[in-house]
C-alpha cells in the first residue's frame, strides 16, 4: 500500500486505536482493551497511518530480557488485505531487534497471517514465560482457542508443533491431570 508509514504512537492515536481494538474485540477476535491500558503502553505501541490517517496499530510488550508479545495488532477493515498488517509486525520485530530480545511470539486466532510474516506455530508449553503467569487468570482458561506463534530473531527455525503436542496451555494441563 503506498504513502503508508509506521511511526510510534502518540496521544491523538489512542481513541481510533481502541476504537479499531474493541470493535474486533467485539467479535472475539482479540483481547478487549482500556483506555487506561494503552496510555499506560502508550510507548509498546506503533501505528500505520496513510495520508488520510489512522490504519492499524501493534504493540511489543518486552515479558522477559529474552522474550517480547507481540500484542493488539489490527488494520483497518476497508485497509486489509495490502501489507499494512505485514508493516506492523515487521516494525514490531525490528524494534525487538533494536531492543536486543532474542524471540518474539503471538497468541493469535490467525495463525496463517504469522506464518506468512515469517512466524512458526510451535506449543504454548514451549512458552512457559507466558503461560505459567497468565494462562491460569486468562478469560479463556479452559476453552483457550489462540495458536502460539514464534520467531527467532537469530534465524534459527523453532521447533514446529508436533502432532503429539497440545496447542494451548489447557490441553496442557489436561494431559498432566
Ligand atoms: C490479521 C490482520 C492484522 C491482517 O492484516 P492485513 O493488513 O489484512 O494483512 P496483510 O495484508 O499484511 O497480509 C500479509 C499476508 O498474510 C495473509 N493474510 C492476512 N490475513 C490473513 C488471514 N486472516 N488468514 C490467512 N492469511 C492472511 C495475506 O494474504 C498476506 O499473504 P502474502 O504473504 O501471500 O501476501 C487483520 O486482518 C486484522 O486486523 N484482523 C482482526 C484482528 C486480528 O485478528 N488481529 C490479530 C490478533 S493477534
Amino acid at each position: 500500500m503506498s504513502g503508508v508509514r509506521v511511526r510510534s504512537m502518540r496521544v491523538n492515536d489512542i481513541d481510533p486505536a481502541l476504537a479499531l481494538i474493541n470493535d474486533y474485540a467485539a467479535e472475539d477476535r482479540m483481547l478487549e482493551r482500556t483506555r487506561d491500558f494503552l496510555v499506560d503502553r502508550i510507548k509498546d505501541f506503533q501505528v500505520a497511518e496513510s495520508p488520510d490517517g489512522f490504519l492499524g496499530c501493534v504493540a511489543l510488550a518486552a515479558l522477559t530480557p529474552d522474550l517480547a508479545e507481540i500484542r493488539s495488532l489490527a488494520v483497518r477493515r476497508d485497509a486489509g488485505g495490502r501489507g499494512v498488517g505485514r508493516m506492523l509486525v515487521d516494525s514490531a520485530v525490528g524494534e525487538a531487534r533494536r531492543l536486543g530480545l532474542k524471540r518474539v511470539f503471538a497468541l493469535t486466532l490467525v495463525p496463517e497471517f504469522f506464518e506468512r510474516c515469517g512466524f512458526t506455530l510451535v506449543s504454548l508449553g514451549r512458552l512457559p514465560e507466558k503461560s505459567a503467569a497468565e494462562c491460569p487468570i486468562c478469560p479463556k482458561r479452559g476453552r483457550c482457542d489462540e495458536h502460539a506463534m514464534l520467531l527467532h530473531l537469530d534465524g534459527t527455525r523453532p521447533q514446529r508443533l508436533r502432532p503429539e503436542e497440545p496447542v494451548g496451555y489447557t490441553k496442557l494441563v489436561e494431559l498432566r491431570s
